[in-house]
């Protein structure tokens, strides 16, 4: 008799646990969606974008004028090393594998339309050359550092 309702208690705790577990999982499940950065930009770009390749790459110059650009117009989201930021709300790092395996042209469709609904302005507003000033000097930066505390 005892043994049974110490089992019927400890069937309910096990219970209690799972609903509890389920209950933090949906709930982080959810953070996932709102506050996490997947990259699912990159499917809406039409392939004629995506291979477009930048007039001013691997020139100086361009990145020299790319990275005052940067700094005026995407630091205060993307941070000042472009290394994205953690305290909300959070922007994605522009050294990350993601944005170093885009093509310059995936990046300039980014910067031309932007993704309002996570956030992203649009640049479209800045004449062309100097979208392509920026994308250059985003290939001068090195990779994320995973020391980076942000
Ligand atoms: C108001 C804040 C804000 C500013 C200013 C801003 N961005 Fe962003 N940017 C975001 C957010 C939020 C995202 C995430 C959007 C998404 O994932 O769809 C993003 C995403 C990006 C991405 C894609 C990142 C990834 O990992 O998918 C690139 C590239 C980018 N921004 C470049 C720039 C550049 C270059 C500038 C300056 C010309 C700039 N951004 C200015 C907020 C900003």
């Amino acid at each position: 008799m005892k043994l049974t309702s110490l089992r019927a208690a400890g069937a309910s705790l096990t219970l209690l646990t799972l609903g509890f577990g389920a209950l933090l999982f949906s709930a982080s499940a959810q953070m996932g969606s709102s506050g996490q950065f997947d990259g699912k930009w990159l499917h809406r770009v039409p392939d004629e974008d995506r291979a477009r390749s930048n007039p001013l790459a691997h020139q100086p110059q361009a990145a020299e004028a790319g990275k005052a650009l940067f700094a005026e117009n995407c630091a205060k989201c993307h941070g000042a090393d472009a290394n994205g930021r953690t305290h909300p709300p959070p922007r994605p790092s522009l050294r990350s594998a993601r944005i170093r395996h885009a093509t310059d042209g995936e990046l300039s469709w980014m910067l031309r339309n932007g993704d309002p609904y996570q956030g992203m302005p649009s640049w479209a507003s800045l004449p062309e050359q100097q979208r392509w000033q920026i994308i250059a000097y985003l290939r001068t930066l090195p990779p994320r550092s995973s020391a980076a505390k942000h």
